[in-house]
Order: C-alpha cells, then sequence, then structure tokens
C-alpha cells in the first residue's frame, strides 16, 4: 500500500482565506481493510533551545539567555497554530448506506479521494492535537506541554534557523487500518504560508524619526596629507581651515506608522539639517541600509535571540556634494536622493514580523550616512552616523476589502507598534503628537532590547469575525516569498564530537534572492595590531562592530589571506583545518578543500566558495575590507547565472551527488549551452548522506539547492526514468515517452540498493531499502508515532549501522551482520569492534557472524514481516526490517544496449578522465564507475567506490573536461564519513587490498586514528575523535609524504609533519 497527496497547485505561497485543495492517491496492491482516510490541514511552530536557563534571566552581551555550551539541558516547545480534520473515506454517503463505523475493504487500484480546505485568520493555538515530538539526529525527545498560547494572525512559513526555530504549514493523510497490529499510513505535502498584512492606517502627513546630531571637528589643514577617501575628480572645495565646521543633525525618516513591505522600496527619506551658519559643503562619502531582524526563540525557560540582516544598499567613497535647500522654518536641508534605494525593494526571503507562542520575529531598519564637510582633500575626517528604526515588515497581501468593510462595522483596535517618535512632516523638533512610547534614536544606542512583553502589531481581533466561510480569497497581488529551504541539523549525534551542522546563516544578497549589490566597507580585526602571522599559520579573529562576525587569517609564503572561518558544507571552523603550501584549505571534517586565494571549492563535499576579503594594514591595526552580511554569512555564492546559447547540449541521467558537482561547475566554468538532469527521484538532488543518519523525509530540508538556483542557472530538471541510450544517433529515450538529444552525456545513475534472494524478503511487506525520501518515509511509516517497534536491520556495514544507530533511541533494534565485527572487511574486526561497542551503548543489539535464512510471515497479518530466522535458528522477532546489504550500479537501461559493455558488477569501466572506454562524449561517475585509482598502493588498479565526495568530485572533475578538453585529469584521495555513534572520517582506498594496520590512540574510548598499509605503504586512514588526521592524511598522501607504516607503528603522530607543497598525485 502507499499513499501519497498531490496537491492543486494554484499558489506557491497560500495566504490566509486561501482555499488548499488536492487529491489523496491511495494504490494498494491486494484487497485492503481500512476503517477511514482523514486528511489534516496543519501548522506548527516549533523551537528547540539547548543550554542553561540564566537565573538572572538577563541577556549576555552576544543577545542570548543562557549559556549555549553548557548543553546539559535541550527543551522542545511544540505548539500546533492550525488543526483542520476531513474525513474524505467513508463519505456520507457510504455511512449513511453502510451504518456508523465499521471497516471497508478496498479492492486493488488506485483510488482517489479529492479535498479542500480554508485557511483561516488566526492560529488556533490552545489546544495540543498530537503527541508532539522531535526526531533530532538518535534521539527522539518529546515536547513539553505549556499553556502559554498567544492568538495572532497566522504566522508566515519560517524556515532559516533549522533545528532551532520553525514554522512550517502541511496537509497531512492518515490511512487509519482497523486492526491494531497494522500501522497506519501516512503522507505529508508541505506547503509555504504568507499571511495577509493587518489594514493600514490612512495616509497622513506623519513622519517616523530616527536622529543624531553631530558636530564636525575644524578642519585640519594639512597639504599633502592623504584624504581618506580623496578621488582626483574631486574639485577642492574653497573652504579653508577658519571656515566654521557644520553642525548638522541627521534623520532617518519613514512614513508613521513605520512600515517597510516585502519585495517594495523603501518609503524612506534621509536628511542633513545644518544647524549653524557654516557656509561649507558637506559630502556624502558612504551610505549603508540593512534590514535588522530580531528573532526571539522561546522553549520553555530557555530563551535565545538571533540577530539576522539584509543589506539593502551600500555604497561607499560616494563623494557626492549635497545640495542644500531651504525649509519653511529658514533652515537649511540636505536630502540625500531617494533614487538610491528606490531601485532596491525588500528581498523577498524576508518573512513579515509576527508573534507566536514561542517564536518573534522584529526588525529594525538600520541606516548608516558617512559624512564629509569641505573639500575630502582638507577634510579627512568621515563621519559616520548610524540611525535605526524599529520597523514592521508587511506581507504586501492586502487584506480584501469585504474584510475591512466588516472590521469598519466593528470597534477595531488600534494597532500598536514598538516605539515611535512622530512629528509632522517638515518640523524637526516638535513634540510627539502620539502616546508617549518607548524612545529610540538620538541616543548612541543602538541595540534593541527585547522584552517579553514587547510584540509587534496584533491581529485585529475583528479579524476573528472573518474566519467567516464566506469571505473569499484574495484577488489583489499576491507576492513572491522565498524562505530558504531549512538545513536540518544531524546535531546532538551521541558522543559525536564536534561535527553536527551549525545554523550557517545564508547570504542576504544572494544570486537568487533580489536584494541590493552591496558594496564593501573596511572593519577592524579585534586586538590585532600587525600582521604577524608565520608562514602556514592560521588563526580566526573577531572583527570590531559585526555581532559574532569572524575572519579567518591565513598565511600562504608572504601572503596573509582573510577568508570566512567556517566551512559551506556543515560549518566546521576552518581553524582546525589543513593549510599547504600551495593554498589549499582542507576542512578537518569531511575533506573539502578551498583555495585561499580565491575563497574557491577545489574539492568536495562543499558546494559555497568561502569568502575571500581584502585584508591590509594601517594606522596600528588590521582591517579587512568586506559586506557585513558575506562576513555573517561565512560564505558567498559562486556564479552559476547562465542564458543559455550555442549548440552544446549536456544530459545529465541521474541527480545525486556526481549530478550536482557536474551541473555546478560547467555553470561556474562558464559552460554556455543548455544542461539538463533527468532523474527518477521526485525531488531535486538532495545531500543523501543525512538519509541514513537523520531519516529526514522533509525534501525541503535536504535539497542541495532551491528550485530557483537551477533556474538562474538554466539548468533543467527533468523528473523521469531513462530507459535506453542510442550513443550513435546521440538521444536519451526515457519511460515516459520523451527523448533528449546530447552532445555531451554524463550517466551519473548511482546505486540500486539490493534484496535478499530469500524465502520470504520478496513477498512480505514491511521490508525496506534505503536510497531515498520515499523509502525514508516508507520506513517512517511503519515505525509510526508511537515507536517502541522491533526493527531487524540485515547488514553491518555503514547504511546499516547508521539507520540503527538512528531508529535505537525509541524502538528495539537488532543488527545481523556475516563478519565477525561490523565493516570487518573494509577497516579490520579490531576497529569494527570499536563501532560495535559505541552502537551498542546506544542500545543496538548485534547478532554478528550470522546468516539470514528467511523471514517469515507475522501471525496476526501473513501478508507482514513478523520475524527473521537465521542460519542457526536463531528467530528475530520484527515488525519491520531494513536491508543494508549493499548496492549495485543501478545501469539496468544498459543491460541490453549492444553498444555497451557493462563490467561484471554492472558498472561503466573509464578513463581518468572518467571517460567512458569505448565512446566519444559519454562520461560516467559516482557509484557506476570503475575508473583507474592512483592513489597511495592503488598503481591505477580499476576500483568503484561508492563515496559521497567521489561522485561529486567525478562531476566536477567532467565538467572541466567538457569546458577545457585538453585539460589533464586532477586527481584525489578519496575521502567518506559515517556517523556511527561518534564521526568517523576515512581516506584513502585498498583496491588491492590491506595487510597491516596500525591504531593510534585510545580506541575504547572511541578516539583513535587507524592506519591501514599493504607493506610499508599507507593506503587508507580512519580516524575518530582525532582531527585533523584524516584530512592532513589525505594532503599527505597526495604529495607523496605520508610516513610509512613501521613510522606510525614507532608512534609518529601525522599532525606533527609538515605538508609540502608539491603534489605527486
Ligand atoms: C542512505 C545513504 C547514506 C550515505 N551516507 C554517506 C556518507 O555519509 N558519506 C559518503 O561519503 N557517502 C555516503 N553514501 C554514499 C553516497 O551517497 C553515494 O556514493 C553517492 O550518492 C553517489 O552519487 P551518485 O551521483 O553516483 O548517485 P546518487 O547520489 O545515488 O544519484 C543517482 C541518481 O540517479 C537517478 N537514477 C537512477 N537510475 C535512473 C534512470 N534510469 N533514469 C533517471 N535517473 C536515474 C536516481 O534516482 C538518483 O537521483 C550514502 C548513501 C546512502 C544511500
Ligand atoms: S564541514 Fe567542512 S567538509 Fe563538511
Amino acid at each position: 500500500m502507499s499513499v501519497r497527496i498531490q496537491l492543486d497547485k494554484q499558489h506557491t505561497t497560500y495566504t490566509n482565506l486561501d482555499y488548499i485543495s488536492g487529491t489523496v492517491f491511495l494504490n494498494i496492491n491486494s484487497p485492503e481493510t481500512i476503517s477511514a482516510i482523514t486528511v489534516k490541514l496543519e501548522g506548527e511552530s516549533r523551537s528547540r533551545l539547548a543550554g542553561q536557563p540564566r537565573r538572572d534571566g538577563a541577556f549576555n552581551p552576544r543577545g542570548i539567555y543562557y549559556d549555549p555550551y553548557e548543553k546539559d539541558q535541550t527543551q522542545l516547545e511544540v505548539h500546533k497554530l492550525l488543526y483542520k480534520l476531513a474525513t474524505v473515506f467513508p463519505t456520507q454517503e457510504i455511512l449513511r448506506i453502510s451504518g456508523n463505523g465499521g471497516s471497508y475493504t478496498l479492492p486493488p487500484g488506485q483510488h482517489t479521494y479529492k479535498f479542500q480546505f480554508k485557511l483561516p485568520f488566526n492560529n488556533d493555538c490552545s489546544n495540543n492535537n498530537s503527541l508532539l515530538t522531535n526526531l533530532n539526529a538518535l534521539r527522539l525527545e518529546m515536547a513539553r506541554n505549556t499553556d502559554r498560547h498567544v492568538r495572532k494572525t497566522l504566522p508566515p512559513t519560517l524556515t532559516g534557523l533549522p533545528g532551532e526555530a520553525e514554522i512550517r504549514y502541511f496537509v497531512k493523510v492518515t490511512v487509519q487500518r482497523p486492526a491494531f497490529y497494522k500501522e497506519n499510513f501516512r503522507s505529508l505535502a508541505p506547503f509555504t504560508f504568507l499571511p495577509i498584512e493587518p489594514p493600514r492606517p490612512a495616509a497622513n502627513k506623519r513622519e517616523y524619526y530616527a536622529r543624531r546630531n553631530h558636530q564636525f571637528s575644524p578642519s585640519i589643514d594639512v597639504p599633502g596629507k592623504p584624504a581618506l577617501f580623496r578621488k582626483s575628480s574631486v574639485s577642492a572645495d574653497p573652504v579653508s581651515s577658519k571656515v566654521l565646521p557644520p553642525s548638522i543633525t541627521i534623520d532617518g525618516r519613514l512614513p508613521d506608522p513605520p512600515i517597510v513591505t516585502c519585495n517594495e522600496a523603501l518609503p524612506l527619506r534621509v536628511l542633513i539639517t545644518k544647524k549653524n551658519d557654516s557656509p561649507a559643503k558637506i559630502y556624502l562619502q558612504l551610505l549603508n541600509i540593512s534590514l535588522i531582524a530580531h528573532t526571539v526563540i522561546r522553549a520553555h525557560d530557555l530563551r535565545r535571540q538571533e540577530v539576522s540582516s539584509w543589506t539593502i544598499l551600500s555604497i561607499a567613497n560616494m563623494n557626492t556634494p549635497l545640495n542644500e535647500t531651504v525649509g519653511g522654518d529658514g533652515q537649511k536641508v540636505l536630502e540625500i536622493d531617494s533614487k538610491l534605494w528606490k531601485q532596491r525593494p525588500l528581498p523577498n526571503t524576508i518573512c513579515p514580523s509576527f508573534e507566536t507562542c514561542n517564536i518573534m520575529r522584529k526588525y529594525e531598519l538600520e541606516v548608516k550616512v558617512g559624512l564629509q564637510w569641505g573639500s575630502p582633500n582638507i577634510n579627512p575626517e568621515l563621519s559616520v552616523q548610524p540611525l535605526r528604526l524599529p520597523v514592521q515588515v508587511y506581507s504586501g497581501i492586502a487584506p480584501p476589502q469585504a474584510l475591512l468593510d466588516q472590521m469598519s462595522n466593528r470597534p477595531a483596535a488600534v494597532p500598536t507598534y514598538i516605539a515611535s517618535n512622530l512629528h509632522p512632516a517638515g518640523s524637526t523638533n516638535g513634540p510627539p503628537l502620539q502616546p508617549p512610547r518607548p524612545p529610540i534614536q538620538t541616543g548612541p544606542s543602538d541595540h534593541i532590547e527585547p522584552s517579553p512583553g514587547d510584540i509587534p502589531a496584533e491581529a485585529p481581533p475583528s479579524y476573528e469575525d472573518a474566519m467567516a466561510d464566506d469571505l473569499g480569497p484574495i484577488d489583489g497581488p499576491r507576492r513572491d516569498y522565498h524562505q530558504q529551504p531549512s538545513q536540518t541539523p544531524i546535531g546532538d549525534v551521541k558522543g559525536s564530537g564536534n561535527d553536527s551542522p551549525i545554523s550557517t546563516p545564508k547570504l542576504a544578497t544572494s544570486a537568487f534572492s533580489t536584494s541590493a549589490k552591496a558594496m564593501a566597507q573596511e572593519y577592524k580585526i579585534k586586538g590585532l595590531s600587525s600582521l604577524d602571522l608565520k608562514s602556514g599559520e592560521k588563526r580566526e579573529v573577531e572583527i570590531e562592530g559585526i555581532e559574532n562576525g569572524k575572519v579567518l587569517l591565513a598565511k600562504v609564503g608572504d601572503k596573509t589571506h582573510a577568508v570566512s572561518a567556517n566551512c559551506t558544507h556543515y560549518g566546521a571552523p576552518l581553524k582546525l583545518g589543513v593549510l599547504t603550501p600551495d593554498g589549499r584549505l582542507t576542512c578537518a571534517w569531511h575533506g573539502t578543500c578551498f583555495n585561499v586565494a580565491s575563497g574557491d571549492v577545489e574539492d568536495a563535499p562543499a558546494l559555497d566558495p568561502i569568502a575571500k576579503f581584502e585584508v591590509m594594514e594601517k594606522s596600528g591595526g588590521v582591517y579587512i575590507k568586506g559586506e557585513e552580511s558575506v562576513i555573517k554569512a561565512n560564505r558567498r555564492q559562486s556564479n552559476t547565472k547562465c542564458s543559455t546559447q550555442g549548440p552544446e547540449k549536456v544530459v545529465v541521467v541521474g541527480g545525486g551527488s556526481g549530478a550536482m558537482g557536474a551541473v555546478q561547475a560547467l555553470r561556474e566554468q562558464g559552460f554556455k549551452g543548455s544542461v539538463t538532469i533527468i532523474s527518477t527521484e521526485p525531488n531535486l538532488p538532495i545531500d543523501r548522506t543525512k538519509l541514513s543518519k537523520a531519516l529526514i523525509a522533509d525534501k525541503s530540508k535536504i535539497e542541495l539547492r532551491p528550485q530557483d538556483w537551477y533556474k538562474i542557472s538554466s539548468i533543467e530538471t527533468v523528473s523521469d526514468e531513462v530507459s535506453s541510450i542510442n550513443f550513435q544517433s546521440k538521444i536519451v529515450y526515457s519511460v515516459s515517452g520523451s527523448s533528449y538529444s546530447y552532445t555531451k552525456l554524463i550517466l551519473a545513475t548511482g546505486g540500486t540498493p539490493k534484496a535478499l534472494p530469500l524465502p520470504g524478503f520478496k513477498e512480505l511487506s514491511n521490508i525496506f531499502l534505503l536510497r531515498t525520501i520515499p523509502d525514508v518515509q516508507a520506513i517512517l511509516n511503519a515505525v509510526g508515532e508511537q515507536k517502541g517497534k522491533k526493527i531487524v536491520v540485515v547488514g553491518s556495514s555503514f547504511i546499516g549501522m547508521e539507520v540503527g544507530n538512528a531508529l535505537a533511541a525509541n524502538n528495539d533494534v537488532s543488527i545481523i551482520g556475516m563478519e565477525s565485527a561490523p565493516l570487518e572487511r573494509v577497516m579490520g574486526a579490531e576497529v569494527g569492534k570499536i563501532f560495535q561497542d559505541l552502537i551498542s551503548k546506544n542500545g543496538v543489539k548485534f547478532h554478528m557472524s550470522a546468516s539470514v535464512d528467511s523471514a517469515a510471515p507475522s501471525s496476526s497479518d501473513k501478508k507482514a514481516v513478523g520475524s527473521v530466522k537465521l542460519k542457526d535458528g536463531t528467530s528475530l522477532p520484527a515488525d519491520l526490517v531494513i536491508l543494508g546489504i549493499g548496492v549495485a550500479p543501478a545501469t539496468k537501461f544498459l543491460k541490453d544496449n549492444p553498444a555497451v559493455k557493462l563490467q561484471d558488477d554492472g558498472s561503466l569501466q573509464t578513463d581518468e578522465s572518467f571517460a567512458v572506454k569505448g565512446f566519444s562524449d559519454v562520461y560516467a561517475i559516482g557509484d557506476i564507475a570503475t575508473y583507474p585509482y592512483h592513489g597511495p598502493g592503488g598503481s591505477g588498479a580499476l576500483t568503484r567506490i561508492e563515496h559521497w565526495n567521489v561522485a561529486q568530485n567525478a562531476g566536477r572533475s567532467v565538467a572541466r573536461s567538457i569546458v577545457s578538453p585538453s585539460a589533464k585529469p586532477k586527481p584525489f584521495i578519496p575521502v567518506f564519513w559515517s556517523a556511527l555513534g561518534s564521526q568517523l572520517r576515512y581516506c584513502g582506498n585498498t583496491p588491492n587490498g590491506w595487510d597491516d594496520l596500525v591504531l593510534q590512540g585510545e580506541p575504547k574510548e572511541g578516539k583513535f586514528a587507524a592506519f591501514y598499509g599493504k607493506g610499508d605503504t599507507v593506503v587508507a586512514v580512519a580516524s575518530m575523535q582525532m582531527d585533523p588526521v584524516m584530512s592532513q592524511s589525505a594532503e599527505l598522501m597526495r604529495r607523496g609524504k605520508m610516513p610509512g607504516m613501521g613510522e606510525l607503528r614507532k608512534g609518529v603522530d601525522v599532525r606533527d609533519i609538515g605538508v609540502p607543497g608539491e603534489v605527486k598525485m
């Protein structure tokens, strides 16, 4: 049986009053007894914080209510914002005929059921409607109930703070089966929600402002002294040192109440008023406008404030003289031309202000104005005045007139705003016209202190009445709303050491957002008076004036580079990595290699480059030049934007790791032809490695790139299955009947998990494989919300061990392996035993040196598995079985092709450039490619390596060959990782086997380095909790400098060995 939901896609973003409708598809193979099919419309606000509550309840200077490094308390708070239920089967008609309740037997085939819901206005968060839990990596957490509920307009979807704060909306179907032993089937369809904005007050002339006073210093007329922003084109101002320096006020003004709107330009005015009679000109040198978001997250007694920002405009070195006009009150006013920001709408990644019971988002608009007076040649003083205005962000979806009419007939609540300094337009000194509110501005303060009661505008109470069904959906403009897909943390893996992915802020000015292109500014590095690094040294440093702003300084030869401080893959601190004399910076966790001179990715698995900043020493300090948002984001977007042209057509069959590496590198390297990915998966390319470690079935959490990225990069994605290829006429055919011609073909179809050809395994249900999101969904459905299942995992290799470990927290898991210890063939029994001990501690039972005989049906359901029998007669009870017994290359579509000679294992043989032997213009990469291996001990032996990095690096290499056909292949050392109770890292390969093992560290504690040797040559290295042994070894192997097994046995620590510059692969 399988069930899925297809939404009728009326909108990409839903809003209040919309109807959301769709169809449930239920496919059954044999007659099934069910009692009901229910569809639920749900929304939830979920927060999860770890730490110690501060006893004084106060913020620390970083705006955190608790010490995040004290990880001994984790709190989960979940609120159901929206919960509507519809029973689509049995229908009223069936009930009428059959009488009430009971069960129904459906015949085999596809059954479809339509549903429709109306989205309400306000949340309905007073009851907990389901078991609220969180599967966080390997632990299942229960959310405690809370009686604190806020009833307001439904909040927008929020995905940017993965693991900590999320607001999700979805439609969920449950197929209820009456027999108590039968699992209910479920499926889920997420959607994006953006609320209708509150009604706007009638237009008025009042303005809301933030103000600063400034008195310029007298000029220091020092001829010949270089001015900070001097430009030869600026003519000398006829002002001498005797001229009176201006005294000014600077205002940032917004119409009152201060509202800014998604996708629209800021209604901002920036005015400078001269307060004395100085005749000197004032020059605008710098203008920086940012929207700063404060997300207050609460999980029971833990609270945290996350600050993020979007740069709307950032321009330096402007040298623009400001023209004076005389206002009605005789004051000289200089207004900055608003054309500068009128072309820059607020990015559509910004969510409107909102409040839920546990998450609140509010905003400030920050305007930094840099001014000089007189000639820049004479007055080097640059005065930068920051102004902050608390603002509300509105969605831009106007309430329908019918609603406004309903509201006007009721005593409407006056929206309350956070703060206001209110003056009639034109007046600069008048008293506030509104009741007193907390002051902003004029002081030097630019920090917003959230207090529990300090909330954005409430939904007017009459909105609840608007939930009446007679109000139709809005017909006015709808706004785009692109929340970044959230990265799901795999964090808190028990004993995992340090590589839980951290929440990395995304670039506000990304290639696929509409935000402004910002300009770089200079920032001072904290506590550094000179660049005194030694060659080869790395140092993480903090940036003054940027909250949590850090960069890494890395000296290569005599040049010091400043780059992002964290890896763009899962956020590892790059200070832990390995820096080589030829400028490669290799991440300690999973081996991404960045070029420090450019920030570019040289080796997988990271996709985004790190940012690179200009670094300079001056006036006794060290400065970097960069954009605040880029420094905070710890990454930059590579340029993949493209409008296709020319006859070249690359078709990539498969949408996995190899495909991603290839298509991104093609665009990065300037390929302009068309690029098409054809994949059988119902999602965009995902981070497959997370499937077995955290069992994530929500594609938005693991898709490597959002749909927009493919659009901007002109990469077509097709969901279809390739059935055959005509290599002569260069055409790919699919099962849907489509055909795709190519000039270059990349085959990247990965692996097909193997099934067990033993009695019972083919016939019985509840036996699962694990390769895709639907596989994970099927496993989660079978485990069910109540958990506590008996799960048998067949296979003690990486996937079996990971999935067993992930499910052990709340189920009874047994792993069956044929070897004496898990992973014995690859890593040896001694090392395999370490993993077995680590995972046993989490409750997994092992049956090693065991062979499976058959699967037997359950006594209560003859079609479902009930136990797994071993050859020694043992019978292991099983509610479900997961097979992790390896994969075969997914090349079925080539099997009968007379032009192709597959290897014995079904793979394709390639050369070092991954070109398929015997073909021109055809490449094979990833799990289906058998290629000559030139790493240590390899000697060109043909090998097939099932690693994420190998597939992606091969894809990058093929892109290089397509763009520059004469380019030489760039060999790489294979890197692999796994979560086996602690993080395992592995580099190298053993195509010719290994015959010696040296173990360093404290293996019993799960802290070790294992060196695998063939003779005296180290051919592979595995490590746990001994970073950066793996990355250092990979670099030493690449350069032929890895110590021999004899030296390692004597205790040589690879981390103490200098990495030479020369590459020897
Ligand atoms: C659960 C799991 C966890 C893993 N964890 C790790 C890890 O931690 N570290 C690590 O290094 N490696 C890990 N791996 C291995 C790694 O994911 C693979 O080696 C890697 O994904 C191979 O990349 P690929 O591009 O060759 O194939 P895949 O990523 O498998 O992609 C193959 C694609 O081809 C598509 N396809 C197949 N046949 C057709 C067809 N006929 N027509 C159209 N499309 C087709 C598939 O649907 C899929 O989209 C893991 C693998 C799995 C399954
Ligand atoms: S975190 Fe750096 S490679 Fe994964």
